[in-house]
């Protein structure tokens, strides 16, 4: 079974068809990231204008790519949580060429996407249960995976996501957008001592993060490096500070982020006894995370999916989309009846 899947919850574009949820025949990804660099971020409305500019474009290709139409067995696009204008424009476009080409349509949550960007090109048994780590610009939770169809987060971020934070302290830094690889790639060459940056502890919930404390940790840092109080624009701050002070910074910001993701995984591992330990989400591409993990689970199947499934594309819900209508009685979305929600959980 072939699923073209559509992804436009934020700021990529993106189209792929996917066999039988493993093999990827085409995959295509038009980032707009050029288009929001100068702002510092992903603006709404441009994301939703650039993603109708394109959107016809990238799915001719991927579909063009896989062999034509005819091929297509169903159509699986991200409905939900995201940008509402960038969802508005993929869910249209899915439900349009459900209608005029007579294809099943498939409504695929976007997290469920970056978990299943792990069964991508894997060709051996997967075991349940699997923890999940799901850590994005949007999203930094922890999820429990019974089977295809039993979900369960276990943590979440009580205030900003990894992703998030990885930006913001990016441009206390002065380094551009996206942030996370600019922090890597300073932190990589700085060899000296670490900066103490706090690890938030969690009344309640002990699975959950919150990483605001961390962002307002490294800001004050970087004021006192620059010889500034706290009035000083943050804007300004990253001229004051020398190259090695910020890559000092980055580097122990990104140590903190390692430690803090990798003390509740190991309490959750501990927890739930899981056979398949899955990294997934945009800020999967960490290096240093990524090491965290296969460090934190010696003994167990540590599944990564590759830099390239990490970020936003739609092979991931393709993917998704094929083990979802697995067993199911009703698996198809109605393209006259069709929900596309800004915010909601996972199930
Ligand atoms: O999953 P994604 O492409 O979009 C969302 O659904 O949010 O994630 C984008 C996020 C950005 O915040 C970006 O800075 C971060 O992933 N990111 C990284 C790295 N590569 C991308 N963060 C840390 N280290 C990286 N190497
Ligand atoms: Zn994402």
């Amino acid at each position: 079974m072939k699923i073209l899947g559509i992804e436009t919850s934020c700021d990529e574009t993106a189209a792929a068809v996917v066999e039988y949820g493993r093999g990827v025949i085409s995959n295509v990804v038009a980032s707009q990231i050029d288009l929001h660099k100068n702002f510092g971020g992903v603006v709404p409305e441009i994301a939703a204008r650039s993603h109708l500019e394109v959107i016809n474009q990238v799915v001719d290709e991927a579909v063009d790519k896989a062999g034509g139409w005819p091929v297509v067995d169903a159509i699986a696009v991200t409905s939900q949580p995201g940008l509402i204008g960038a969802l508005l424009i993929g869910t249209l476009a899915a439900r349009t060429y459900a209608l005029t080409l007579g294809k099943p349509l498939i409504s695929v949550h976007h997290i469920k996407g970056h978990i299943y960007a792990n069964f991508l090109e894997q060709n051996h048994e997967i075991a349940f249960p699997i923890l999940a780590l799901v850590i994005s610009g949007g999203h930094t939770q922890i999820i429990m995976l019974k089977t295809h169809d039993d979900f369960e987060i276990l943590g979440s971020t009580r205030d900003d996501a990894v992703g998030e934070v990885f930006d913001k302290v990016a441009k206390i830094l002065g380094l551009p957008y996206p942030g996370g690889p600019e922090i890597s790639k300073i932190a990589d060459q700085y060899h000296g001592e670490l900066i103490d940056l706090p690890i938030a502890k969690m009344k309640g919930n002990q699975l959950d993060f919150s990483f605001s404390g961390l962002k307002t940790a490294v800001l004050r840092q970087a004021q006192k490096m620059a010889g500034v109080d706290i009035n000083f624009p943050s804007f300004e701050l990253a001229k004051k500070l020398i190259r090695n002070e910020k890559a000092q910074l980055a580097k122990s910001f990104e140590e903190t982020v390692v430690k803090t993701l990798m003390r509740n995984m190991q309490q959750a591992g501990q927890d739930t006894v899981p056979k398949t330990i899955m990294l997934a989400g945009g800020v999967a591409a960490n290096q240093r995370i990524r090491q965290g993990l296969v460090e934190t689970f010696p003994n167990q199947k540590v599944l990564i999916a590759e830099p390239k499934f990490c970020g936003d594309n739609a092979a991931m819900i393709a993917s998704a989309a094929f083990y979802q209508i697995q067993g199911q009685t009703d698996p198809y979305a109605d393209p006259l009846d069709f929900s596309v929600l800004p915010r909601s959980a996972i199930s």
